[in-house]
């Protein structure tokens, strides 16, 4: 048996953002090894399959890519269609190479299911553009985090030259964020979202200004969330910061 891994993005949380090729292939798989951050709704879409939870949230305990390299070569020896799902987009921030790399040099056949990744999801609950004419005409997806023992990212680089930025797993690291990018030259008052758990119940949008981006990361309960960046949100934070109106009394 030489079977097909799918790598398929499981987009941001919301099972109905899922493509209709990421559930067709669930309902066909013999083995999903799957992140942690996949929901059960999402992976009941697969009932004949083994589920093998693989993934990792920062900070957390971590499964070595190898062992998910070398298992998704021997679920392929076994089943004729093997899922990895993964949160998100898998070619984001998703180790979406590394994967396809070991898999393919083992002759190994590899397709790749989009998602939605969770900029765009983050965008989507903000309700705002991340671009728009005569203001934003390009955005960059970075993180400043990097694998043990890679190369320092140069994610500041591209986050001082678009005109929108999504930051990817810096939540945890606001202080050093904010204090990297003013030093960079953007300007403390740059609008900044943060987007909590985006599509999910119980998702949280706070908005403010860059110099307040640890105080407002701070805010967040703990869920995955992404740092928007740019001048197309300064209307939502104009919007967090009015206090609500009290409806006229008749
Ligand atoms: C390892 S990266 C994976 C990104 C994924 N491949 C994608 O395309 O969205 C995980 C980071 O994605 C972001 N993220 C994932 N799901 C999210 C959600 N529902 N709401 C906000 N941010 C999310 C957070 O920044 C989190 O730290």
């Amino acid at each position: 048996m030489s079977g097909t891994v799918y790598l398929v993005g499981a987009g941001p949380g919301a099972a109905d953002l899922l493509t209709l090729r990421a559930a067709r292939l669930l309902g066909e798989a013999g083995i999903v090894l799957h992140d942690a951050l996949v929901p059960a709704e999402i992976l009941a879409l697969a009932p004949g399959a083994e589920k093998v939870p693989v993934g990792k949230r920062s900070g957390r305990h971590s499964t070595v890519q190898r062992f998910i390299n070398k298992r998704l070569a021997d679920a392929a020896r076994e089943h004729a269609v093997v899922v990895r799902l993964k949160g998100g987009d898998p070619m984001l921030f998703g180790r979406a190479q590394e994967e396809i790399r070991y898999l393919v040099s083992r002759g190994i056949r590899v397709e790749v299911v989009p998602g939605v990744t969770a900029a765009l999801a983050a965008a989507a609950q903000a309700g705002v553009s991340l671009t728009e004419r005569g203001v934003a005409r390009s955005v960059a997806f970075v993180t400043p985090r990097v694998g043990e023992g890679a190369a320092p990212s140069s994610w500041l680089d591209a986050a001082r030259a678009a005109d929108t930025v999504a930051i990817y797993m810096g939540a945890g690291d606001a202080p050093a964020i904010a204090r990297a990018l003013i030093g960079a030259g953007r300007s403390p008052s740059l609008p900044v979202v943060l987007v909590e758990n985006a599509s999910q119940a119980g998702s949280r949008t706070i908005a403010g200004t860059l110099a307040e981006l640890p105080a407002l990361a701070a805010q967040l309960n703990g869920g995955a969330a992404t740092i928007l960046l740019g001048e197309v949100f300064s209307a939502a934070v104009v919007a967090k910061r009015q206090p609500r109106r009290r409806p006229q009394a008749r």
